[in-house]
């Protein structure tokens, strides 16, 4: 009861609130082009998000994974590129803003849906291949009621009996 009532209360806050009091778009270290990566150059997703088919979380890419095609200094003429060479050859990590994310409370696993469920990225992320800059925020939400909603209405139609409905499923 006190949940929904929390939750009521934040969505009439939420449209009351003037924008300027939101937090500011996020803006990553490096303005990274996936169109230019992925569609062009035809980079899989999981050279980069490498926990995405393996693991729970598909994980941002470290330097290291750049690094293997532009560590002998730059292959064009962009400032953004000069940016990524100066964290390969300095001692910092790029620290990329995660954004799509769900609560500590909720369990979701990569591996199982995009191994045993065959769910491409798209179902789930839009059409990242088509960015030519970083996302200012998720391409489709998965937070709150709504997000928990877009969770169990594929569920349910996937007809598969490993994807049930059930609280504990998802909430443990
Ligand atoms: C498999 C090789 C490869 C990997 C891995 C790779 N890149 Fe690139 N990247 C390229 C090539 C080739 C170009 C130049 C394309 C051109 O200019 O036509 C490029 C261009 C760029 C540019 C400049 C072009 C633009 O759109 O601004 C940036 C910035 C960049 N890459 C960032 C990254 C980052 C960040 C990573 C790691 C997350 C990364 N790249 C990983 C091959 C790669
Ligand atoms: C060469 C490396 C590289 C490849 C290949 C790549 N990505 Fe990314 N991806 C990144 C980087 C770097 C970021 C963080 C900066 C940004 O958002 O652009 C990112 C961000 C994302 C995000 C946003 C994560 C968040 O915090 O919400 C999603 C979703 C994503 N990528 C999906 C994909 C999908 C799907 C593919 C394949 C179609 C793909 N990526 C291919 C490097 C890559
Ligand atoms: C069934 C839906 C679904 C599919 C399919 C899916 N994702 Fe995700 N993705 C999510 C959710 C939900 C989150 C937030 C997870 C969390 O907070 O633990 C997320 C988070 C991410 C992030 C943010 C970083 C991280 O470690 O969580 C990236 C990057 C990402 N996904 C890439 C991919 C790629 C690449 C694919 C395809 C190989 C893919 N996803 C397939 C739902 C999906
Ligand atoms: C596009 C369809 C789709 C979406 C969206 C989706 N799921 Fe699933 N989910 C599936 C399928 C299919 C399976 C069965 C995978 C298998 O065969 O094991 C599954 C299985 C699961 C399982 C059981 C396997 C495990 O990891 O324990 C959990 C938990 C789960 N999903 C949580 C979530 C959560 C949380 C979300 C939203 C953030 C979500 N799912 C969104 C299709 C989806
Ligand atoms: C398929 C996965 C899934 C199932 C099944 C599921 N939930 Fe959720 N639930 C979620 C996700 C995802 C969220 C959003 C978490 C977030 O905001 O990050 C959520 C959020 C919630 C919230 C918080 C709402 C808010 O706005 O913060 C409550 C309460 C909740 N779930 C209760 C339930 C109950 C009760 C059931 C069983 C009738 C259930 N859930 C079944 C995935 C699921």
């Amino acid at each position: 009861m006190s949940t929904h009532f929390v939750f009521l209360a934040t969505c009439l806050l939420g449209a009351v609130l003037p924008t300027s009091l939101h937090a500011a778009s996020p803006q990553q270290p490096i303005a990274y082009n996936h169109n230019l990566h992925v569609s062009e150059l035809e980079i899989p997703c999981t050279e980069c998000h490498i926990g995405a088919e393996s693991a729970d979380h598909a994980t941002l890419p470290p330097k290291e994974i750049c690094a293997t095609c532009h560590e002998d200094g730059p292959i064009g003429e962009s400032d953004e590129e000069a940016k990524l060479i100066e964290f390969i050859e300095g001692p910092d990590p790029i620290e990329w803003i995660r954004l799509t994310r769900v609560s500590e409370h909720v369990h979701f696993s990569h591996r199982r849906h995009v191994k045993a469920g065959q769910l491409l990225c798209e179902r789930c992320h839009g059409q990242m291949a088509e960015h030519e800059v970083p996302i200012t925020r998720p391409a489709i939400s998965f937070r709150r009621e709504i997000g928990m909603q877009r969770c169990i209405a594929c569920h349910k139609e996937s007809g598969n009996a490993r994807a049930t409905v059930d609280c504990v499923l998802c909430h443990r």
